[in-house]
Parts: structure tokens; C-alpha cells; sequence
């Protein structure tokens, strides 16, 4: 493409006030990130230096901080990509827009005082006070009642926000069809953050519901939205086709992911039955996955690779490779019982949560952000080369991370578990394992790669959007290069 090509922008074109809102989501997001790498750095150095801020601040605080953080920006960043594109999809503002804008600060002010909270108060007594303005310590969800009451809040808002839309806009796509369905069990299985069961049993069946059926299910389901959106948008990829794809991998998240949720009920004292339901159902979750691998191929296939957007669009397909390798591998690995029983809780989970994560939401949130670079810098062409310099130092930060996690953990399933026989000795002896030290040091290492690829995207993404190009009509040809045109 040669650079006077580059003169019809879309900068010209205005945003809508639910695109505004999007962007101050995926800022707020970004910004979670970057605190969620921080905890998630600390917490890597308790492994290292046990002794570390003791009883001052410990690491299940930091822990805590650390994944409630990336649940938090896991769903701002959705939200926001929603509200980015809702209104380009049915043609209109989104309606109870002023309310989605007072819930984003709502929401901002609540994530702030309860992270002073974690950090100051930490713990309470086991009582309801504790609950209601302290933690409920559940893992993933151990925001007090009332910030947990606030996120229900803006699940409303948001649901309110898509559904009056589509009704004054008296138009409902595949795709918006899609979202209006998935909200129902989105908010449904929020309201398991607020169980709290005296018998431990009960309390893990619930909570598996919410943390299973969010990230498995729910999340997926958002994500293949905006995966759609995406390829429409940087490959311009024909609307029948994403929806096809669609309704495909809803039905097959559907079908292997609700029962799939019996693999986390192999061990906390439910009925047997679960091992062969589990098992069987989980087993099948990585279709879907694969499924959205071929899509991603088949559009890069049809068109040639030929994209105005390459780091949205290379990151949307990394998003359906890793999002398969993370969650459809890394969990397939250890979904079968008689694999689970060696594996169940040690830092193989981690492994696989850190790279499921990585690779289904977070690479999926940066091609967004991409998607949204472009507009407001409003160049035609997004080819420049920066952006290699986050890409390759976050997933190889990620991918040393959860190797030398996957390391880590088979030393524990073997020296402690498999040899050992579960004791409480073998536990302490398999924790001094070279092997499991070893894993440990080399996540920490890689951690500090992850770390630079974090600053060097949000280098990118800023610097970009510096470089705001003149209005149309006295924009000069070198200006527009500053994008680097290249055939992409
Ligand atoms: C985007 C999708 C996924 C995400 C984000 C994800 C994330 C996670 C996380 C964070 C955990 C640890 C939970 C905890 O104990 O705190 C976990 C556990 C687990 N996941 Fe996934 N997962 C995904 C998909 C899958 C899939 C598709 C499978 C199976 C094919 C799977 C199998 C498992 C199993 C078996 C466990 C329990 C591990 C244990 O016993 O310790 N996951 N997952
Ligand atoms: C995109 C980046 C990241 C994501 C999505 C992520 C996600 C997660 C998740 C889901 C867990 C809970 C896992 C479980 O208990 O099974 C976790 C725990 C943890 N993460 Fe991360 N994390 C990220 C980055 C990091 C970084 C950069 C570090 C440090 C170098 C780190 C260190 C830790 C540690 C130490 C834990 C505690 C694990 C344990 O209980 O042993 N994370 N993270
Ligand atoms: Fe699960």
C-alpha cells in the first residue's frame, strides 16, 4: 500500500461515548495490569526468600493481591472491548450510558479502597463483619460483601446497557445474540462470590461454579465475541463466517465446560461419580479452543494474511494458539483423575492457570488495545515495528514462566506424591528438591522478561498515540510515515 492510501482515515469519524467509556476500561485495565505484575513478582520472591515481610506482610496477601487484581482487569478489559464495539455493531449510541459512566468510577473507587484494605487490614475475625467489610476469603473472590455488592452493580449496568441497545436500536445481530444469552449465566454465577457455607465441601461446590464457569465457560464465550469483532475489523472478514464460528464454539464451550466442572470435584467430597463425569466432560473442552485456532487460520489463510492492523491481528491469532495450548493442553494434561490425583494443587496448576489466562484473555485484550491505538491515532496502516518488542518479551516471558512452573510441579507430583505417598514429610522433602528449586528461580527470572515486555507494550501503545496525525485536509504524506506503512 503506498503511502497516499494512507489519507482516508477514520480519525475524521467521531467516537461514540460508549467507545470513551471502553477506553477508559482498557486504561484502567492496563493500568491493573501493571499492579498485578508487581504482586505477582513479590509473591515469585516469597518462594525465594521465605522469610520475607514476615507477619508484616505475607504472601497470601500478595497472592491475593495478585489474582484478584487479574480478575479484575481480566474483566475490565471485556467490559471495555464491549462497550468498544457495541455501538459500532447495532449502529448506535449504547443505551443508560451516563449510568455505565458513574458505575466505571464506582467501580475504580471500590477496586482502590479494597486494595488499601488488603494492604493495611489484610484479615479479620471469622466473623460477619469480617465478611461484609474485610475479605470473604475465597479464593479469586475475596473482595468484602460490599465491593463484591458493586460488582454485581456494574454487571447490571453493563447487561442494561446491552440489551436496552439492541431493543432502541431494534436490531440484534449473531453476535449480539450471543452476548445477551451469556450474560444471564455471566451475572447467574457472580452471585455464588457471596455463599458462604459453613461445611467446606458445599462452599468449594459453589465457588467452582463461579471460578470454573467464568473462566471456562462465561469468559470464553466473550472472548469469541470479541474475537469475531476483531477479524471483522482488522481482516474484514465476513460477518456470516465469525458468526458461524460463533455459534460453534458457543455450543461446544457449552457442552464440554458445564459438566467439564466436575474436574474440580475429584477430591473435595462429592459423590464418585463426578471423577468419570468430570473426566469425560473436561476432557472434551478442548474443541472449542481448536476450533477457534482453525477459524483464526482460515481467515489468515482467506485473506492472504493481508491485514491493516498487524498487531491486532497477530495477537488475536496468538490468542487462539495459546489460548488452546494454556487452557486446552496445559488443562487436558492434568484433567483425567488418575493423572489429577499426582498433579492436583501443585505448581502444574499454576502452570497451567498462568498460561490459560495468558493465553485465552490477555493476548485477546491487547489486540483491542491495538484495535483502539489505531483509531484514535487514526493511521490507515498499523505496521510499525515497535510493537515486536512487547510482543516477544511478554510471551517469552509467559512461556519460560510456565515451563519452569510445569518443571516445578512434575517435581512435586513425583518426589512428592508419586514416591513420596502425599505425606506431610514428603511435602517438606520435595519442597528442598532441586528440581522444584530450580523451577521456582526461573519463573522469577522469566517473570523480569514478562515485566519489560509489560512496559515496552505500554511504550508502544502510548508513543503511538502521540503521534496524532493532522486532519485529513493538511496532513502532508510524511507525517502518515510515521507509521511505517509496509505491505502487511
Ligand atoms: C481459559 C480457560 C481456562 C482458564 C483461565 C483456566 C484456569 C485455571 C486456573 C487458574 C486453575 C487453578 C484453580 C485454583 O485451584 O485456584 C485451573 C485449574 C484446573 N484447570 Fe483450568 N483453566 C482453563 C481451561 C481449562 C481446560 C480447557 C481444562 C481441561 C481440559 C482445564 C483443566 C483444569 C484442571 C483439571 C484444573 C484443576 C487442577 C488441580 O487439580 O489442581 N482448564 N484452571
Ligand atoms: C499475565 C500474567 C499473569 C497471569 C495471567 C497470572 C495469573 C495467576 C493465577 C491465575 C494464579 C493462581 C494460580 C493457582 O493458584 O493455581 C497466579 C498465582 C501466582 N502468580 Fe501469577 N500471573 C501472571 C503473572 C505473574 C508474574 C509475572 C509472576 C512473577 C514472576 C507471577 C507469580 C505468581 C505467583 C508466585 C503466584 C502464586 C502461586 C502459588 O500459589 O504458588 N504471576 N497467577
Ligand atoms: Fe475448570
Amino acid at each position: 500500500m503506498s503511502t497516499s492510501d494512507s489519507h482516508t482515515l477514520h480519525r475524521s469519524e467521531t467516537l461514540y461515548r460508549s467507545q470513551k467509556l471502553g477506553m477508559k476500561y482498557l486504561i484502567a485495565a492496563v493500568a491493573l495490569f501493571g499492579v498485578m505484575i508487581v504482586f505477582g513478582f513479590l509473591s515469585a520472591l516469597y518462594y525465594l526468600f521465605p522469610g520475607m515481610f514476615f507477619n508484616v506482610f505475607d504472601f497470601n496477601m500478595s497472592k491475593t493481591l495478585h489474582i484478584d487484581t487479574l480478575v479484575i482487569w481480566i474483566l475490565m478489559g471485556l467490559i471495555g472491548s464491549i462497550y468498544w464495539y457495541l455501538p459500532k455493531e447495532l449502529g448506535r449510541e449504547v443505551v443508560g450510558i451516563r449510568a455505565a459512566e458513574w458505575f466505571f468510577w464506582i467501580f475504580c473507587a471500590a477496586v482502590a479502597v479494597v486494595a488499601l484494605i488488603f494492604l493495611f487490614v489484610q484479615t479479620g475475625k471469622a466473623n460477619m463483619w469480617t465478611l461484609w467489610f474485610i475479605q470473604q476469603g475465597r479464593k479469586y473472590v475475596e473482595a468484602p460483601r460490599w465491593a463484591a455488592l458493586g460488582i454485581v452493580g456494574v454487571m447490571l449496568v453493563f447487561s442494561y446497557n446491552v440489551i436496552g441497545t439492541a431493543i432502541k436500536a431494534n436490531k440484534v445481530t449473531g453476535i449480539v445474540w450471543v452476548l445477551m444469552i451469556d450474560l444471564i449465566p455471566l451475572v447467574g454465577v457472580y452471585l455464588f462470590a457471596f455463599d458462604s457455607d459453613t461445611n467446606m465441601s458445599n462452599d468449594l461446590y459453589w465457588w467452582w461454579w463461579l471460578v470454573h464457569m467464568w473462566v471456562e465457560s462465561t469468559w470464553e464465550i466473550l472472548i469469541g465475541i470479541i474475537m469475531a469483532w476483531v477479524l471483522m475489523d482488522v481482516m474484514g472478514t465476513p460477518r456470516k463466517i465469525v458468526e458461524a464460528w460463533l455459534y460453534i464454539e458457543v455450543m461446544l464451550v457449552l457442552g464440554a465446560g458445564i459438566l467439564g466442572l466436575g474436574h474440580h470435584y475429584f477430591w473435595i467430597g462429592t459423590p464418585d461419580y463426578w471423577l468419570s463425569i468430570g473426566g469425560f466432560f473436561s476432557a472434551l473442552e478442548p474443541l472449542p479452543l481448536l476450533g477457534m485456532v482453525v477459524h483464526a487460520v482460515y481467515d489468515a489463510g482467506m485473506h492472504k494474511m493481508k491485514t491493516r492492523n498487524r498487531p491486532a491481528y497477530i495477537w488475536i491469532t496468538t490468542e487462539a494458539f495459546l489460548n488452546f495450548i494454556g487452557a486446552g493442553i496445559w488443562g487436558f494434561m492434568m484433567t483425567l483423575p488418575q493423572i489429577n490425583l499426582f498433579s492436583h494443587g501443585t505448581q502444574w496448576t499454576v502452570s497451567h492457570g498462568h498460561f490459560a489466562f495468558y493465553g485465552a484473555y490477555v493476548c485477546g485484550i491487547i489486540a483491542v488495545l491495538y484495535v483502539v491505538k489505531q483509531k484514535v491515532s487514526g493511521m490507515e496502516l498499523l505496521a510499525h515495528r515497535r510493537w515486536y518488542w512487547g510482543y516477544g518479551l511478554l510471551n517469552l516471558g509467559m512461556i519460560g514462566m510456565v515451563s519452569a512452573l510445569l518443571l516445578s510441579g512434575m517435581a512435586q507430583a513425583f518426589f512428592e506424591r508419586a514416591t513420596g505417598g502425599s505425606t506431610l514429610m514428603a511435602f517438606v522433602i520435595a519442597s528442598e528438591d532441586p528440581w522444584f528449586t530450580a523451577g521456582l528461580w526461573a519463573r522469577a527470572g522469566f517473570g523480569i522478561i514478562f515485566a519489560a515486555g509489560y512496559v515496552a507494550l505500554v511504550y508502544d501503545l502510548l508513543a503511538s498515540v502521540k503521534q496524532v496525525p493532522l486532519p485529513t485536509d493538511q496532513r502532508r504524506p510524511s507525517v502518515v510515515r510515521s507509521a511505517e506503512p509496509e505491505v502487511a
